[in-house]
């Protein structure tokens, strides 16, 4: 039987309403009221996309930002539709991009901050195949700019202008190559060492005097652009789900760990490098590993 327009035209919007209803049931309303700053979303694999998906179910209100070359080849703008964002472009290297960034956010949200995250991290020296023992320093040093350096930059911005709410939370994404070797992370490693500690020292001033807390997630390898752009990936990835008594951390999984730390349920964590990665960094090794081990 034929249906009209009218019927088909409310059946889609009753599904809609449906489906609408059902994303807001998954949601436990922990970010309700929150507004902050999503840095680093390029494309649907990245981990501030996802994030910035569940900030949104959540609760949250936010202004997505990302460098100004990234934005002409992302899709930033399909997610701030989804999300009912505003989009200002900022290259995290530069404080002027940053002061423009901050102001402009407390305007469109209405006020100060909650939750902050630095999602960004490159390497000239990682995408041009230079190895660790033959870098162009110049490139290094754009690298530590770029992925490190920005975080301390962001957070001089935030305190300078008293940015941050009270029991806000800032939060940036690392790798445990900051703490131990991974040979082909190159550059990178440095960099994320530098950026944990930078959370840590900084941490420290907007704990003490803002009451703000700073922390990084140290997140499994994850298939991004980013992630991928890693010499051998697709090897090491499969290596840390073997090693991993829980498998890797999936984007989504590093997104909810972010909502719990921009949540007020984890108030007084702060300072802290916290392992998202299935288990990963306590293991030795993993039955599966010595299985392929002995079997090769
Ligand atoms: P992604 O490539 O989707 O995100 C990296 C972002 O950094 C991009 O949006 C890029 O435009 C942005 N960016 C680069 N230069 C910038 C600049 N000058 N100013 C502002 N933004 C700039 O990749 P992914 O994996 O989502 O990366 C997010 C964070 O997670 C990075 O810090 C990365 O190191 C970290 N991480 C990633 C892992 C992985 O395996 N993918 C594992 C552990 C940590």
């Amino acid at each position: 039987m034929r249906q009209s327009p009218l019927i088909l035209m409310l059946n889609s919007y009753l599904i809609n309403i449906i489906f609408a209803k059902k994303k807001l049931d998954m949601s436990n309303n922990l970010l309700k009221g929150k507004r902050g700053i999503i840095f680093g979303a390029l494309d649907s694999n990245s981990i501030a996309w996802i994030t910035a998906e569940r900030v949104f179910e959540e609760g949250g209100t936010f202004v997505l930002t990302n460098a100004p070359v990234a934005m002409r080849m992302g899709q930033i703008n399909e997610l701030a539709k989804k999300t009912n964002a505003t989009v200002i472009p900022a290259d995290a290297t530069s404080i002027e991009d940053l002061e423009n960034l901050i102001s402009k956010s407390m305007e469109i949200l209405g006020g100060k901050l909650d939750f902050v995250l630095h999602s960004i991290g490159m390497s000239i020296n990682v995408r041009k195949g230079k190895s660790y023992t033959d870098q162009n320093y110049d490139w290094t040093h754009k690298g530590l700019d770029v992925s490190a350096m920005s975080f301390h930059r962001v957070m001089q911005t935030l305190y300078k202008n008293d940015a941050m709410n009270e029991w806000g939370s800032i939060v940036a994404l690392s790798y445990m190559a900051a703490q131990r070797v991974f040979p082909d992370y190159n550059d990178m490693a440095d960099n994320k060492a530098f950026l944990e500690s930078v959370a840590r020292s900084f941490g420290y001033f907007f704990g003490k005097d803002k009451n703000v807390r700073v922390n990084t997630i140290s997140q499994s390898p994850t298939p991004t652009t980013a992630g991928k752009g890693v010499k051998g990936f697709d090897g090491f990835i499969k290596y840390a789900d073997k090693m991993s008594p829980l498998g890797n951390a999936t984007a989504m999984d590093c997104a909810n760990y972010t909502i719990t730390l921009f949540s007020d349920l984890t108030k007084r964590v702060t300072l802290q490098n916290l392992y998202n990665d299935g288990g990963f960094s306590n293991m030795g090794v993993s039955d599966s590993i010595m299985d392929m081990i002995e079997n090769s």
